[in-house]
């Protein structure tokens, strides 16, 4: 059973982010440039602007959030805190690279970080996510731990369950994993919110079946990224990956939703 222990200002931020009419939340996942994965649609930042209003919440760095997103904007920030690594070396190799001051004055309504399970630098990443949750029961801010996948690990519902076991026993509130076969045995030993990650691109119908089979066998939602914004219809995927999230529609009117949305960001 899911259970959140939080006093108002810690569940006042995580129903902001997880919906309390559906249960579920869709996260718009657009920090991949921290560790320097910058796809096309990630170089002119701005573009992804009308995506936001379709999204429960946004997961960002504070770099992007400070200078391309708009300081009026009314949905609850995810904030990527960890850093210290990039794609041409050894990505777990984190540190928390923001202050808990610093994202108190950003407003944010949760922090994340990665955690590294059986790669090189799991007990720093370990320790990271732990660092988050201190704060996080302090100042009253819901962690999103994400578990990473090193280059060797399986993507498999043992590792991954296992993952998103520790993560929630070292007291992260929501997990992010990634979606795998037999996914209800990795919801069903994390006793937190789970979401899945996107992943690569993949053809939008298989990233909504996907995103179907998630709910379907326990997650809350997804925290997707490439999937929508590289979409040649982003809205339409982000409103089609909405409508199964929130209002439990079929893959086939789902995908009817993205083939009638607009093409391109603009
Ligand atoms: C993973 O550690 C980061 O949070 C990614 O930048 C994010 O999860 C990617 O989202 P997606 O896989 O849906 O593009």
């Amino acid at each position: 059973m899911t259970h959140v222990v939080g006093d108002w200002g810690f569940l006042n931020r995580l129903n902001k982010i997880i919906q309390t009419k559906s249960g579920h939340c869709v996260m718009l996942a657009i920090d991949h440039g921290y560790f320097g994965n910058i796809p096309g649609q990630l170089k002119q930042f701005s573009c992804l602007e009308p995506l936001y209003e379709y999204a429960d919440a946004l997961m960002l760095t504070r770099g992007m959030l400070r200078s391309c997103v708009p300081t009026n904007i009314d949905k609850p920030i995810i904030l990527r805190v960890s850093a210290g690594a990039s794609m041409l070396k050894e990505l777990s190799n984190e540190e928390i690279n923001v202050t808990i001051n610093e994202a108190l004055r950003l407003n944010v309504s949760a922090l994340t970080c990665s955690i590294f399970v059986g790669g090189e630098y799991e007990k720093q990443s370990l320790l990271n996510l732990s660092k988050l949750v201190n704060w996080g029961q302090e100042y009253g801010i819901p962690t999103l731990a994400v578990t990473a996948v090193g280059r060797d690990m399986a993507r498999d519902a043992r590792y991954l369950g296992m993952a998103s076991r520790m993560a929630a026993e070292l007291g992260a509130t929501m997990v992010k994993t990634y979606y795998c076969e037999d996914f209800e045995q990795v919801t069903g030993i994390a006793p937190v919110p789970v979401v899945i990650a996107g992943g690569q691109k993949i053809p939008e119908k298989d990233a909504l079946q996907m995103s179907r089979n998630a709910i379907d066998k326990g997650a809350v939602g997804v925290d997707m990224g490439r999937n929508i914004f590289q979409s040649d219809s982003p809205i339409g995927m982000i409103q089609a990956v909405r409508a199964i999230v929130h209002e439990n529609v079929t893959v086939e009117e789902a995908f009817e939703i993205y083939k009638n949305g607009p093409k391109g960001l603009l």
